[in-house]
């Protein structure tokens, strides 16, 4: 049963009580005649539907770095992204409803007018500073975040994309959250950290499947890995990336991919965002074309963020 709880029941003071939060997420079943002809089901767990402002694996990912934060006494968080990062609109919006000042350290330089997406980050009450790309790039480096502190005073530092061990533990409650039995579960993969978390919260003889929206080597294996280990303590072997559905890599896209888009929004009323969930719901959607699932497998897709074209 769908529910929908205040901020507040996490233990957490919402400065103003409008982030109505819906979780357990939906899970709904696809109908749809591909999947017929390949004897598979499909539902897709609706993570876009937990929050207009902190959705998906956001909130996921933000919730229990929050309350870390929270019982560590911080009141600023600061975290790094490019100027159309989702997560550093997500980090504004959570500073907001839960009572922190947020800080987006954004790479590169400042361009103004301010695009869409950090104006809705700055009217959040985000305060922004820039690096430049060989900054940037050093970003974790202890330098770099001791420049930060003498700046900006005591903040608790989410990583560029949200991934750390917490995070990895707030995707790891998903699989739980899905009732139907499943044998697989399909999520898309920038970071890695979604996927680690999620195929850290299966049972026995499930499997995850990550799908790479970045175009590269093998390189977000061992990044997985590691997220595992970090935040679990072992790596649990249950999962696997798929590198076939970049589509060109990050933030990139081709006509068939937009295609795809436009005929799944006819099909199922639902457009996909075509960053990272259409090239994870393409992708699934050509696996079991390709017979790449044994009929009578039962899939999860989790619809990991919405699509906001004008803030792309
Ligand atoms: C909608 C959406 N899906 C998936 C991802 C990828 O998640 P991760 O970086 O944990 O692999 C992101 C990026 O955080 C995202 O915004």
């Amino acid at each position: 049963m769908d529910r929908v709880i205040e901020p507040i029941a996490l233990g957490l003071p919402a400065r103003q009580t409008g982030l109505d939060l819906r979780l357990p997420s939906p899970v709904t079943e696809l109908s749809d005649d591909r999947l017929d002809r390949a004897g598979i089901r499909l539902y897709l767990k609706r993570d876009d539907l937990i929050s207009t402002e902190i959705t998906g694996n956001k909130w996921r990912k933000l919730h229990h770095n929050l309350a870390a934060a929270r019982s560590l006494g911080h009141d600023t968080l600061l975290t790094f992204g490019g100027a159309y990062s989702s997560h550093i609109r997500a980090v504004a919006a959570a500073g907001h409803y839960f009572g922190f000042a947020s800080i987006g350290v954004i790479r590169g330089e400042e361009h103004l007018p301010l695009n869409a997406s950090l104006s809705h980050a700055v009217e959040r009450g985000m305060r922004l500073t820039y690096l430049d790309r060989t900054s940037y790039r050093r970003k974790s480096d202890p330098d770099v975040v001791s420049g930060l502190e003498a700046r900006f005073g005591r903040f608790y530092l989410l990583p560029e994309g949200g991934s750390n061990a917490l995070a990895v533990r707030g995707c790891a409650e998903i699989p739980g959250e899905i009732a139907a039995s499943f044998d697989v579960i399909c999520c898309p993969c920038g970071t890695g950290g979604t996927l680690a978390g999620i195929a850290a919260g299966l049972k026995p003889g499930q499997r995850a499947i990550g799908f790479s929206v970045l175009k590269g080597g093998r390189f977000l294996d061992p990044e997985v890995e590691a997220l595992q280990r970090s935040a679990v303590g072992a790596w649990t072997q249950n999962w696997s990336v798929d590198y076939d559905f970049h589509f060109g890599g990050y933030a990139r896209r081709t006509a068939e991919l937009t295609d795809f888009i436009a005929d799944f929004e006819q099909r199922h009323d639902l457009t996909l965002d075509w960053v990272y969930v259409a090239k994870m719901m393409f992708g699934v959607m050509t696996l079991a074309g390709n017979k790449e699932f044994e009929p009578g497998t039962s899939l999860v897709a989790v619809i990991t963020g919405s699509a906001v074209p004008e803030l792309r």
